[in-house]
């Protein structure tokens, strides 16, 4: 293979992983260094900016530790997590969507009965999330186990704040024969992805923010069911239309109406306070 020029360099590679190992990873590798060169060709990348991503990438790698994933970030603010899921999600289009787990997701998040109170002391306008779980024909499902975490007041997440409990607006609630879950919590507050690393200076160099929408994070398993992590926006957010990590999708943001007086007294709640109604859909397994 002496005859590389900057055309056959493609082929080249491509056939020196023609004989071995895995057949999906090598049709993988294979697709990456065509869309590799192709770009590398189209931008005539030059040395200087080769040696600039190589060191972007290995500040990447160093600021990722145990409880920081950069390189989740980059993929996220890139857009590749979100289409990701897209392409997951072929097929299932009367199930919810799903969109990004991000990374404050905890295991092991207390039991609450459906019905409880996830705002306890927190600050924050009140409110009461219902709904049920629903299959893809419209059946209620029973015995799915809901996942549920948010940030507080303050934008942070239980475990990037000291002065929040380990567990605060964070539980697991298992669904009845009729498929419903509800709580109450506060309304989540819009805030930034980490942006004092790598992806910081991505998205500073091109003029992005680091904003996120709010939103309520869910996780949902249930026996015979695909899992669904999703996320629920409220639709009047300032971001909704420009979440730095792309996670929003049309079905996904929604009213969070003020509650009228019979709901706010049935749920002991004192106005403003909103009443978010939302059924998911799982798709089969
Ligand atoms: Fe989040």
């Amino acid at each position: 293979m002496r005859d590389v020029d900057e055309r056959t360099i493609t082929d080249a590679v491509i056939r020196a992983m023609a004989d071995g190992g895995d057949e999906r990873l090598r049709s993988v590798l294979a697709a990456l260094v065509r869309h590799l060169h192709d770009f590398a060709r189209e931008v005539e990348l030059t040395p200087a900016e080769w040696m600039a991503a190589i060191g972007f990438l290995t500040r990447t790698g160093h600021k990722s530790s145990d409880t920081r994933q950069e390189f989740i970030l980059l993929s996220d603010t890139l857009g590749l997590s979100s289409l990701v899921d897209l392409i997951a999600g072929r097929g299932g289009e009367a199930a919810t969507e799903a969109s990004n787990l991000g990374p404050f997701y905890i295991e092991g998040a207390p039991m609450l009965p459906v019905g409880g109170d996830l705002i306890r002391g927190n600050e924050g306008q009140p409110g009461v999330v219902r709904g049920r779980v629903l299959d893809e024909a419209g059946k209620p499902v029973a015995g799915v186990t809901l996942d549920i975490w948010q940030n507080a007041a303050n934008g942070f997440y239980s475990n990037e704040d000291p002065d929040q409990d380990d567990m605060n607006l964070r539980c697991r609630m298992v669904t009845g024969a009729d498929g419903a879950y509800a709580f109450t919590t506060i309304r989540p507050t819009p805030y930034t992805v980490p942006y004092d690393g790598p992806v910081g200076e991505m998205l500073r160099a091109t003029g992005r923010h680091a904003w996120r929408p709010a939103h309520l994070h869910f996780r949902l398993a249930a026996d015979g069911f695909a899992d669904l992590v999703t996320e629920i926006f409220p639709e009047d957010d300032r971001y909704v239309d420009e979440d730095a990590v792309f996670g929003v999708r049309r079905s996904l943001a929604v009213p969070f109406p003020p509650a009228d007086k019979a709901t706010a007294a049935r749920w002991k709640l004192s106005p403003p306070c909103f009443d978010l109604v939302y059924d998911f859909r799982l798709r089969r397994a």
